[in-house]
């Protein structure tokens, strides 16, 4: 049996390709002590990948040429040589774009399949939405009646962190790619507004959507939408910077916005990784089940078949082409 593995082929330059990626038939891998064999069955597919597949990423380092796509996952044990888990059990952990993958037992969580669908474990309860909570809750902190503004808002995070601010009281105004994108963010999500940065007069409507000026940016983008943004900031206004992904295709990182309003308005910038919070992740996982329960929560899934798909799943995804949580479905006789 050949363990079928989807590897950095070449490093893209600018948008990627699905060229960029190679397929590779490995060896199948072997468990060592305390160690487990996971059948992978859904990818996730990130913006984050992007500057990783640079020669030099200082985010996470850069993954080698030939290196299988790194990738949070979810999937079942096939073999255990670890008291913690059996074989059956369902599990995630960062497997790779890989139909199986051998992990240590530290580096897997059971998912509970009877509290929610195997793909909900990688949309309303995976990283994204787990980082929208971080974002929102934890540091954006709106409060009631106060404006949040976040970008990507049709996208896994963004989504999330829009209906969560509602949650908390506050206006939730999604900044998006096309009229599809935000009627979905409006109609479906429940946002208060939803503006098409591609629009020419993005900014007019922005200032529309915000009369009160905007008290958090939950930022996923960067560039010109940061810039708009971050122009119309309130006083004692937190900028939390989640993601750049308007600049993962380039290998320069761009000038931001002058700090200069920072200081007079006395905002607060903070970026973060949602890593460091795993501690949080079941709370999170409570939480975003009562509130899908009572209604206030959804996602989206875009869920492409076969892991030969996943490249062009993620150049897609980068491009904009889908909504909601983009993932793949991997085959189970690969
Ligand atoms: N800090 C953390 O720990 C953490 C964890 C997870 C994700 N993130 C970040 O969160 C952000 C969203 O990630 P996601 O996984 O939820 O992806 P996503 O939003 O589901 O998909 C990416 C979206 O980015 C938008 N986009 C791409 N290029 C753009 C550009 N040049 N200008 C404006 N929008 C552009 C596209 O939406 P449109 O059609 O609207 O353009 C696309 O749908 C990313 O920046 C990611 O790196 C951070």
């Amino acid at each position: 049996m050949k363990n079928l593995q989807v590897v950095l082929g070449r490093r893209p330059s600018g948008a990627p390709v699905p060229e960029d990626f190679e397929l590779f038939a490995a060896p199948m891998p072997v468990p060592g002590e305390d160690d487990v064999l996971v059948r992978t069955t859904y990818l996730s597919v990130d913006p984050a990948l992007r500057p990783r597949m640079n020669a030099v990423s200082a985010y996470a380092g850069p993954v080698a040429i030939g290196a299988v796509i790194p990738s949070p996952a979810l999937g079942v044990v096939i073999r255990s040589l670890s008291p913690h888990f059996r074989p059956g059990d369902h599990v995630t952990g960062f497997f790779g774009w890989q139909a199986y993958a051998v992990v240590p037992a530290d580096g897997l969580r059971q998912i509970d399949i009877d509290r929610a669908p195997e793909p909900k474990w990688l949309s309303l309860l995976g990283l994204s939405a787990f980082t929208a909570y971080v974002g929102v809750a934890e540091l954006g902190r709106p409060r009631p009646g106060e404006t949040l503004v976040v970008s990507a808002a049709a996208g896994a995070t963004g989504a999330v962190a829009g209906q969560i601010a509602r949650i908390f009281g506050a206006r939730s105004v999604g900044i998006a790619g096309g009229p599809e994108k935000c009627a979905h963010v409006v109609d479906e999500l429940g946002f208060d507004a939803c503006l098409d940065y591609r629009a020419p007069d993005f900014v007019e409507r922005l200032d529309a959507a915000c009369p009160a000026g905007i008290d958090v940016d939950f930022e996923n983008v960067g560039g010109d939408v940061l810039r708009a943004v971050f122009d119309r900031m309130n006083v004692a206004g937190r900028v939390i910077l989640c993601g750049l992904v308007a600049e993962y295709n380039s290998d320069q990182w761009a000038a931001g916005p002058s700090l200069w309003p920072a200081v007079y308005k006395s905002l607060r910038i903070e970026g973060f990784r949602a890593s460091r919070h795993f501690d949080r992740i079941p709370e999170f996982v409570d939480k975003a089940l009562a509130w899908a329960a009572e209604g206030r929560l959804r996602q989206s899934e875009h869920i492409v078949e076969g892991l030969a798909n996943a490249p062009a799943a993620f150049c897609q995804m980068l491009a904009g082409r889908h909504l909601g949580k983009v993932m793949v479905r991997v085959e189970e006789n690969l």
